[in-house]
């Protein structure tokens, strides 16, 4: 079950090119299971039909506050009242403009003005109006009094100027919208997730490496963002896009895993190590491409770092979690790797079985914990998983 499964979801929708927009919002809402009420400035619908939005959104659009026949079916306090999440996308700086001065003139300002869900803003305009003063200040009022924006995006508009004002892509409206709705048990908490596999040179051309896709560890970086921490995702190789709203360090080693991990960690709360960082590399990788012609095919190899091992040596204050991916002697190996590495707890799991693990997107996990405590989370996806993850970690770790 997504974030927005069940919510009632009000989309503004105001004029401006980036209003086409707004049919994508729709569609992606919708297949995320939520309900979507929207409401349509008069200036928007220059730009888009009601038909349109009430096709994709298989509800009613609200259009004017004063049409008799639209306040009757769908009425301005009915759903500002209903509204888990008010969205506004794209928000002009005239809607901007007229929520910051109490203004309420037409069906969107006043659902805005009555309703008591989170406002998130999309703001979209002209590069000049966007820096303008008079935007700068309406949002910084805004802000401060508890409205949310996810910031425009840099790029070329339909104005022709380059600069930021662009509509921010839908998937990073999307998350924030998310990152809104979530509760925040981990607000205050700096956490560093570690993701996907590690790469080891043999030759420029070849590497060892394994079968981690990353999307467990990409799940567990974006449940911690959405739960409030502030999260730094160090990732192997993979072909996930770096998450909305943390900061992601790609590196390819178990070495530059190791220092990207001991840096962005020095002052961490919480270290969870996702990634299956190779256990060997080559002893000494090969300059130039190894040729067929004379090769003796015998590799000298040499373990990697133990990242949570070393980490584990000199812990202080910081919580560390292992994952353990097992095909035997899930319990055993799982307790003896959290005993070794000296670890807060361990997420394992059963790769030996197709049906979760590895590139699949579904996962079931046990938890072992360092005083016998073990917590069983079912068959879930991966999102579902990393969110239990978080919270059986935050109700026993992080209260103590
Ligand atoms: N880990 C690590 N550095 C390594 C190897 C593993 O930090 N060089 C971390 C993993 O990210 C994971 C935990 O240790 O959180 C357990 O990893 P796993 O590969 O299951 O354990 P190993 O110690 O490598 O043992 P083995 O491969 O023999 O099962």
């Amino acid at each position: 079950m997504g974030i927005f499964s069940g919510k009632e979801v009000v989309l503004g929708v105001t004029g401006g090119i980036a209003a086409y927009k707004a049919c994508e919002i729709v569609r992606e809402l919708r297949k995320d299971s939520a309900n979507v009420h929207v409401v349509l400035t008069r200036s928007g619908s220059q730009f888009i039909t009601p038909l349109t939005l009430q096709t994709l959104s298989k509800n009613p659009v609200a259009t004017d506050l004063f049409d008799l026949i639209s306040e009757s079916e769908i009425g301005h306090i009915s759903l500002a009242q209903r509204a888990h999440l008010l969205l506004i996308a794209p928000a002009t700086a005239n809607i901007i403009g007229k929520v910051r001065n109490g203004i309420a003139d037409d069906m969107l300002s006043t659902v805005v003005m009555a309703t008591t869900a989170p406002v998130l803003f999309a703001p979209a305009m002209n590069t000049q109006m966007y820096a303008s003063a008079a935007v700068q200040d309406n949002m910084a009022v805004l802000r401060s009094r508890g409205y949310h924006f996810v910031e425009p995006d840099e790029g070329e508009l339909a104005c022709g100027t380059v600069g930021p004002g662009r509509l921010a892509d839908v998937d990073k409206i999307l998350e924030m919208a998310r990152i809104v709705l979530s509760e925040k048990p981990l607000s205050g908490k700096k956490v560093i997730v570690s993701a996907g596999p590690t790469a080891e040179a043999l030759d420029p051309v070849r590497f060892f490496s394994n079968r981690s896709s990353g999307k467990m560890g990409y799940a567990m970086a974006r449940a911690a963002r959405r739960m409030g921490a502030q999260v730094t995702l160090v990732s192997g190789p993979g072909a996930i896009p770096a998450p909305h709203f943390m900061d992601t360090i790609r590196v390819r080693t178990a070495d530059e895993m190791f220092s990207a991990v001991s840096r962005a960690s020095a002052d961490a709360d919480v270290v969870v190590m996702c990634a299956a960082v190779a256990d060997f590399k080559a002893k000494k990788a090969a300059p130039a491409k190894i040729k067929k012609d004379g090769f003796d095919y015998r590799l000298e190899l040499s373990p990697t770092v133990d990242i949570l091992e070393t980490l584990g040596k000199k812990k202080g204050k910081r919580i560390l979690v292992g994952f353990a991916a097992e095909t035997d002697d899930l319990t055993t190996n799982a307790r003896e790797k959290m005993r070794r590495k000296n670890l807060d707890a361990i997420v394992a799991n059963d790769v030996s079985r197709a049906d979760i693990g590895f590139e699949s997107d579904d996962n079931e996990v046990r938890i072992f914990f360092p005083d016998g405590e073990i917590r069983e989370l079912p068959l879930a996806t991966k999102e579902g998983i990393a969110v239990g993850v978080w919270l059986a970690l935050n109700g026993k770790l992080f209260r103590r």
